[in-house]
């Protein structure tokens, strides 16, 4: 038996990880910690809420008193660390929420994991997941991220997951505190929050809204579906060595507009439309501050080292993707009501 702790179970990958997890491990206890923040969503976890092995706490993770808590109570000698601030529009307009949530958060839950485990690190384990805007923007076509790349962050919200990132490897270095980290590409799939490009868009299709494009649509982002990186995690959580870092990506870099272009022709033949009916949609707005050009990972370490590589190819992922989205209005009006919605507006008309 074996007591993880997943935090930031409620949002988009979180919720892939739990549904994993309980399923595949009926012997471990699940619990799944998360603030609810607007892009934490239970209704992510319907189908696994009344599994025995799961528990849900809602809690905020920059509280180190509940995180001791939670380490003494349940006994957890495994973190899965999700939770984070994840969008960069957000971290540009609120730099600080990010520091909190991202650096003091995992501040906190290190230091209750450092404290739980003082007596023996044996069997612990505390899994880190990051992402490749860590290591800035890439300007050629032949470079790609590997692990020992340099660390260099250019938005508030990548500055703010390095910085958890040198956090996670110095309380491996100082204290011992058994870890990996994970820096992950681009995740595209179900229960993503629509303030993210792909299920942005493919609501926007439908609704027959603007599809706004960030300056000429040139930047390159590596896409992978997002139960491919939940089986990342379990692969990386249960077989890597302590202290080791692995990137996490299919090879499969995407232009946004060549991207916008398979969402449109993919969202109009499924929803009964002419082709090219919504690329009219399309339409170019003020680039993102700080734009990072391209992110291309490169994942053979993984691949090499413990046998991993993506079960599904971009064609099929991003139909079910679409096919998801377009089934699941429900699931779209009641995320994107509330607060979000004012917030998307605001945004939306400043572009
Ligand atoms: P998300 O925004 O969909 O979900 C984040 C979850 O964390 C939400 O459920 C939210 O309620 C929770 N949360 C936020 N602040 C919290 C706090 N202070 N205490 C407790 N819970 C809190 O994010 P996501 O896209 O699922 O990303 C999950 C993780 O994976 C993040 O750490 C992100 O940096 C990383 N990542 C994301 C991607 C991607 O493409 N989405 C790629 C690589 C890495
Ligand atoms: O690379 C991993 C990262 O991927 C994760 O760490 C982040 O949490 C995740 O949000 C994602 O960051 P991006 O900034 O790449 O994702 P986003 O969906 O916001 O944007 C994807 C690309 O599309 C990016 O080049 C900006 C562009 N874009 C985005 C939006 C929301 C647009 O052109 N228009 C838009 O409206």
């Amino acid at each position: 038996m074996k007591n993880i702790l997943i935090t930031g179970g409620a949002g988009f990958i979180g919720s892939h990880v739990v549904r994993l997890f309980c399923t595949k491990y009926p012997d471990y206890k699940i619990y799944n910690l998360d603030k609810l923040t607007y892009a934490g969503n239970l209704e992510n976890l319907k189908d696994v809420e009344e599994l025995a092995n799961y528990k849900f706490i809602k809690g905020d993770i920059c509280d180190l008193e509940l995180m001791r808590q939670i380490f003494a109570d349940y006994k957890i000698d495994g973190v899965i660390h999700l939770a984070a601030e994840s969008h960069v529009d957000r971290s540009i307009k609120d730099p600080f929420a990010f520091a909190m949530a991202n650096v003091m958060g995992t501040l906190s839950l290190l230091q209750a994991a450092k404290e739980a485990w003082a007596g023996t690190m044996e069997g612990k384990r505390f899994h880190h997941v990051s992402t490749d805007e860590v290591y800035g923007s890439l300007h050629n076509e032949e470079e790609f991220f590997l692990e020992t790349t340099p660390y260099d962050p250019q938005s508030p919200y990548s500055a703010s997951k390095a910085s958890s990132d040198h956090f996670v490897r110095a309380f491996g270095n100082t204290y011992g505190l058994p870890f990996v980290l994970t820096n992950c590409s681009n995740n595209y799939g179900p229960n993503q929050f629509p303030e993210k490009l792909i299920p942005l868009f493919i609501n926007n299709i439908r609704n027959g809204k603007p599809l706004p494009v960030y300056g000429k649509g040139e930047n390159v982002r590596d896409w992978l579906y997002v139960v491919d990186h939940a089986r990342a995690i379990d692969t990386i959580f249960h077989d890597a060595k302590n202290g080791e870092t692995y990137n996490v990506g299919g090879f499969n870099e995407w232009k946004n507009i060549d991207l916008i272009k398979v969402m449109i022709k993919t969202a109009d033949r499924i929803l009964g439309n002419p082709e090219g009916y919504s690329d009219k949609l399309i339409t170019y707005v003020q680039d993102r501050a700080g734009h990072d050009l391209r992110y291309a990972i490169d994942a053979t370490k993984l691949n090499k080292e413990l046998g991993w590589e993506p079960s599904l190819q971009f064609e099929e992922g991003i139909e079910k993707t679409i096919r998801w989205y377009l089934d699941n209005e429900e699931w779209m009006n009641n995320i994107t009501s509330g607060e979000y919605e004012k917030y998307y507006l605001e945004m939306y008309n400043n572009k």
